[in-house]
Formats: structure tokens, sequence, C-alpha cells
């Protein structure tokens, strides 16, 4: 059955909205999309029923337990968990990612050695070089190909060493969209003896994620990505999540997931996160009509994927036929099964800002600059020149919003 995304859309209150008549183009999806209505009923559910904080012998608090164990189990199945005990909840992936590091450095020794992609967002190497300088760690780079936007198939062998204790990588670039092969990746780091840290804040909306069957050690998403709230989730692999100390306070619990939890967490957040995984299932099938929530999640990611890839093609063959404008990541038809459909640009002589704001003004949004991609803007040598503007579709977009934008475009004058 192929994905509906005329239904889809009706889930979405926001995207019925216009401005003083004028329909909105939500195309700044790699930045925080839109939330369809079941999560903020739950949402809502919870703050109105199950508003107390949990551990304590009364109904509310009874309640919002249940909002939260349920959403532990719906990430459990979002992320192929062999446990809920390995969902950590938190604000969001930077954060999370600043505060297990700390747990990480107590195991690494002056000396130790790093590896970060060149390819990832800030959150995922800002932390490291921070750790590295409180431990003195030295830092190695994988290095992606500027070329190819895609890591050479014997880049890592040449950053991995016996010293290297963790490698940091992500699984979609929010600069050019190139998506990695994590399994590929994270059985070598293994080999090398190595932990892992995948940020799949990016590949999360679009590709199913398997902790199980990429075979890393820890990993972090966002749900405000995938169509849930403004909160965040770290995996880690028990064994090694039990191993490390956390930065708690002395009276929070010692067992997993809450040693990891530092303070009171949002539940009404963390609610909303579930229903953002069951509006995906929801796309692979009727809950109760056969076949449980995780199969459910991978029906409805391939019809997602095969039908962004669509919108992925018609948008960089658009972009590809304005003068004077150079796509900044993968473009060939046949390859797009490599990439996500976050597809940033840049112009031989418009400032990206220039284009993003001529956008705004007919209501169409989409992202201009790094986007905290840094690395990768310095990679591109775009970084002192504003870096690119970044148009990221997801699958509530359609046909009609890609050709609207690209006409929009070639109309800006100049
Ligand atoms: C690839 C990637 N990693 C990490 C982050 C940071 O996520 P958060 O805002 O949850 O800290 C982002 C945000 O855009 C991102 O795109």
């Amino acid at each position: 059955m192929a994905f509906d995304p005329i239904a889809a859309r009706a889930q979405f209150p926001s995207l019925a909205v216009a401005d003083k008549g004028v329909r909105r183009i939500y195309l700044d999806n790699p930045a925080g999309t839109q939330v369809p209505l079941s999560v903020v009923q739950r949402m809502s559910d919870c703050l109105l029923h199950g508003n107390a904080n949990l551990g304590g012998f009364f109904r509310t608090s009874d309640l919002a337990a249940e909002f939260v164990d349920d959403a532990r189990a719906a990430s459990a199945d979002f992320l192929n968990a062999s446990s809920v005990d390995e969902i950590i909840f938190g604000q969001n992936m930077t954060t999370l990612t600043l505060h297990l590091s700390r747990s990480i450095g107590r195991h690494l020794n002056a000396g130790d050695e790093i590896v970060l992609s060149n390819m990832d967002h800030d959150a995922n190497i800002a932390p490291w070089l921070l750790l590295a300088r409180d431990h003195g760690l030295n830092v190695r780079w994988l290095k992606f190909n500027t070329e190819s936007f895609e890591f050479d198939t014997d880049a890592l062998d040449k950053a991995l060493t016996e010293r290297t204790k963790l490698v940091c990588v992500g699984g979609a670039s929010n600069m050019t969209g190139t998506l990695n092969d994590l399994k590929g990746l994270c059985t070598k780091i293994r080999a090398a003896g190595a932990w892992s840290f995948v940020d799949v804040v990016q590949s999360a909306p679009h590709v199913l994620v398997d902790v199980q069957d990429i075979g890393c050690d820890f990993l972090a998403c966002s749900a405000y990505k995938f169509f849930g709230p403004h909160q965040s989730m770290l995996w880690g692999r028990r064994d090694i999540l039990q191993q490390l100390e956390p930065y708690k306070v002395r009276p929070a619990p010692e067992e997993l997931p809450w040693r990891f939890e530092a303070g009171t967490q949002s539940h009404e957040g963390i609610a909303g996160i579930g229903a953002a995984i069951d509006y995906f299932a929801d796309i692979g099938g009727t809950a109760g009509a056969g076949g449980d929530r995780r199969q459910r999640l991978v029906t409805a990611f391939g019809r997602l994927f095969a039908y962004e890839k669509l919108l992925a093609g018609q948008l960089i063959a658009g972009l590809q036929a304005i003068p004077g404008i150079t796509v900044q990541g993968i473009t060939d038809r046949n390859a797009l099964d490599r990439r996500v459909p976050t597809v940033s640009f840049t112009h031989a002589r418009k400032h990206p800002d220039t284009i993003a704001k001529a956008l705004a003004e007919r209501n169409i949004f989409v992202w201009s600059g790094h986007n905290y991609a840094v690395e990768p803007a310095k990679a591109l040598g775009i970084y002192d020149t504003g870096g690119v503007v970044r148009i990221g579709a997801v699958h509530y977009n359609t046909v009609a919003e890609i050709d609207e934008t690209l006409a929009a475009i070639e109309a800006i004058p100049g």
C-alpha cells in the first residue's frame, strides 16, 4: 500500500493555517517538524490527568508513571532496544550528550584517542572536544569526501588506532543530507575495541533506527524532529550504562534508566514522544489489526522513505535546473537511497539569507546559515560566506509544495 500524504496532512492542524490568506509551506523540517493532533492530545491528557511527580502513593502519580512507562515502551520499539531500561529521556540531544560525556570521560585516560566526524552537527562534536580538553585526550578526525559528500570506505580505518576509545558519528548530516552506513562503521569501531556514540537526530524522521542491527553503544535522537514535542532520548547498551558512573543527586535511584535521568522530567513531553511513535506505527497499520508496533513501524518507514525519495529527487532536479545554484550534497538520482530529503544549496550570486528571506515573504519556511553544522560548512568552504539555504522535506510535504518553492526561488531577482 502506498503512503497517502493527503490523509497524513489532515492529522496536522498547523498545516492548514494561513497567514492573511496565504498558505504556509513548511520546509524548515530539519530544524523541527510540526505535530499531529494525537501528540497534542496525549500531552494534554498527561497534563490534565496525570500531572504529578513519579513515585507517590496517589492516583495522579500512578497515571504520570503510566504515561512515562508507555512512552518508554514505545521508544524501545522505535529504536529496537532489547530493554526499556536502556531508554533515557532528557531535554534535548545536546544536553543528554553533554551529560553522558562526563560519565564516559571517567573511563578515559590522558593520551587515549577519540575520533570525531567532520560531517556532524556540533552537538556530536563540541561535547567531545570539551571532554578531550578536560581529560587530555587526543582527537582524530573522520573526514568526509567533499566531492562525494560521503566517507570514503577506508576513511575510518585511517582514523582508528590502538588507542581509540570512542568514535562519534551521525546517522545523517543536517547539512548535506548524506546517510551513513552506521552498521558498517560500528562494526569497525567495535572490532577496534572502541565505543561508538551515534547521533541519529537527522536520520530518525526518515530511516527507522535499529540499535541492535547497527551495533552501536550509545545513540541519541530528538522527538521534535520526528513529529513529537521538544524532548529527546538517549539509548545506551545496558552493560555499559551499568558500568558508567552517573552524575546524579544522591536520593535519585541507582537503577537504570533513572540513574541517568537528572532531576524532574517533562512527563508531558515524554508522553508526546510515545504519541509521535504511535503516529508512525499507525502509518504502518492499525493497532490491533495484526503486527506488533515494531513491525508496523518497519512497514511505515518503508512507505515513507519511498515517498520522500520522490520529493528529494524532484527538489534536487529542480534546483539543479536553476542557473547559479549548486546543491551541496548527493544529487545522483540513482543514489537517493544514500541521503535524506534535507537538501542544501548555495547560489553563485545570492546570499543564503537573501533567498531564505525572499521565500519567507511568500510564506515558505526554510533555513539559511550553517545550522550548527560548523565542521561540514568549514570543510565545504562555505562557513564564512553564509552557509547554505536548507530545504528539508518530510512526508507531509507535497509535490505541489516543492514545485511552488522551486518557482519562488527562480523568481528571486538578481
Ligand atoms: C544532526 C543533529 N544533531 C544534533 C542536533 C541537536 O539536537 P537538540 O536540539 O535536540 O540538542 C541537531 C539539531 O538540529 C541535529 O540536526
